[in-house]
């Protein structure tokens, strides 16, 4: 057995308010020195499966062993053998870079004089490791997670979507570096809903209902990450993605502006960093209006300025011609908002958060009985209705907050990475409702680190340290870039622009 790192028999885990098992009767086995990839739509069982790997979970049936180990019984000697990364990483917000890893590396015994540099420059935070971890970007705060997980060399290193928001760029640097230094006997586990990335591991494992329906080389579900993909779904039943009934009574919009978003000359400084300089745009009424660009360039800024949540150091923005430092209410009125950081409450059930939010924009009785009815019935929230938002598989998680930014029906919708760490399906059915809203005029900003999705955008504004560099049709910015995939114009119009702007 020496060679089995990870060995599960029949292994059962119910949550007593989810109506299907969360891991039924699952067996597996994964072998020392594989890098496997854990695959499956939301909700399908992962996290459960990497918490009860890790010994933060107790079965309800079934026997589980890792490196030959019971990880309930043994976890402390364990916990030293493994690097988790979980979803939500639990960095020290008001540490600094720095201090964060050296926190984690004592807790791993890992040499006082150990140098983080290279791990640091891996992470693109040399440059930042004096800055509190709480005023990081969100994929800066996921690179930090990882490089912390990855310290003191673990036999096993169990990460629970490390890529989700982090840049196509950085993406491919993480699993580069995950391969390098990983050593010949060191397992991974990867748990991932990008299909691309799933054709570089050693192995795949395809989760669905709690159920390993799938164990094998990449290759065999497919030839290209398309094929992978349609391969997949065929596996879970071949579901099918219903057209979109979000946009079905939407208001019509009477307002007389001429442009759905406008941002004038908007400046965030902190301290002595421009975390956004004088970006200028307009939105057309129903113009899907993408906003890219690596972690940390400023789109996050950008979004809370324009929502009236932070203040702008200079300049302002205008949501339906209304000015949203002016008027803050009235602008404020025709918005819907979706935070890159979970934003709902994490203590509240779906149905309550769902009567929060109803609530919040002034509907009540009846009308907020029907929003709340249809919102459920069109993200399929029924089986989780009494589930706390927290406990939410991630792709729920932000079926909710989107659903919570649209049930008011505004005319502007701001999408901060809405479909991060959404399964493939989940992420059409995103774009559906999208494109159906966009039809009826409804002006959309979104950010997102998928490509392809980037592709359905009918102007991108690329960002890169704190300033627009490129604006554009995606056909624009390819032809810019002389690049034949959006995903190469990203990488050569960032690079073209290297050491544009800001530096702490
Ligand atoms: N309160 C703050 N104090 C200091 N710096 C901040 C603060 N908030 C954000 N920053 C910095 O501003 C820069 C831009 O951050 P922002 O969150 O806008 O990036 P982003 O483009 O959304 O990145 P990501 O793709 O990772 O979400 C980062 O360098 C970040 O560390
Ligand atoms: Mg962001």
């Amino acid at each position: 057995m020496d060679d089995v790192c990870i060995d599960i028999v029949k292994l059962t885990k119910v949550f007593a308010n989810l109506k299907q098992k969360a891991i039924d009767n699952l067996s597996v086995q994964i072998k020392r020195g594989r890098m496997v990839g854990v695959i499956g739509a939301d909700g399908a069982g992962k996290t459960t499966l990497l918490r009860l790997i890790c010994g933060l979970l107790k079965a309800d049936a079934g026997r589980i062993n890792v490196l030959e180990k019971n990880p309930l019984v043994d976890k402390t000697q364990l916990m030293q053998k493994i690097g988790y990364m979980p979803q939500k990483f639990g960095l020290y917000e008001d540490l600094t870079v720095l201090e964060n890893l050296k926190f984690f590396a004592a807790l791993k015994n890992v040499a006082e004089k150990f140098d983080f540099l290279p791990l640091l420059r891996f992470a693109d935070l040399d440059k930042f490791q004096n800055r509190l971890a709480g005023k990081l970007s969100g994929g800066m705060k996921q690179k930090l997670g990882l490089i912390c997980a990855m310290l003191g060399v673990p036999e096993l290193i169990v990460l629970d979507e490390p890529s989700v928001g982090v840049d196509p760029v950085s993406r491919q640097e993480l699993m580069k570096m995950v391969k390098q230094s990983v050593q010949a006997h060191t397992t991974v586990l990867w748990s991932t809903a990008y299909m691309d990335e799933a054709m570089a591991f050693d192995e795949v494992i395809v989760l669905d209902k709690g159920k390993v329906i799938f164990q094998g080389k990449p290759l065999d579900l497919g030839k290209d990450a398309v094929e992978f993909e349609e391969k997949i779904v065929s596996l879970m039943g071949g579901a099918h993605i219903r057209p979109s009934v979000l946009a079905r009574n939407y208001p019509i919009f009477n307002l007389d502006a001429k442009y759905g978003v406008e941002a004038i000359d908007l400046s965030k400084k902190y301290g002595g960093f421009w975390a956004v300089e004088n970006n200028s745009f307009q939105i057309k009424k129903g113009e899907i209006f993408g906003l890219l660009g690596p972690n940390g360039a400023g789109k996050s800024t950008s979004f809370k300025m324009m929502c009236g949540l932070a203040k702008p150091t200079s300049g302002t923005a205008k949501i339906m011609g209304i000015d949203i430092i002016k008027f803050p209410e009235k602008a404020r009125a025709h918005l819907g908002y979706m935070s890159q950081k979970f934003s709902l409450y994490p203590n509240l059930s779906v149905i309550e958060n769902l009567r929060f939010f109803a609530g919040a924009y002034g509907m009540q009785g009846k009308v907020a009985d029907k929003a709340i009815k249809r919102m459920c019935a069109i993200f399929g929230f029924r089986k989780f209705l009494n589930v706390n938002a927290y406990e939410l598989p991630l792709g729920y998680k932000q079926r909710l907050a989107f659903a919570c930014a649209v049930m008011h029906e505004p005319p502007v919708l701001f999408l901060d990475e809405p479909t991060s760490g959404v399964d493939v399906l989940t992420r059409k059915e995103f774009w559906n409702h999208l494109n159906a809203l966009s039809k009826i005029g409804v002006t959309i900003l979104i950010t997102t680190h998928f490509m392809d999705e980037a592709e359905y955008c009918h102007r991108i504004s690329l960002f890169y340290q704190g300033k627009a560099i490129a604006i554009g049709s995606p056909v624009e910015l390819k032809k810019r870039a002389n690049a034949a995939t959006l995903n190469e114009a990203f990488i050569n119009l960032v690079h073209g622009s290297e050491g544009v702007g800001n530096v702490d």
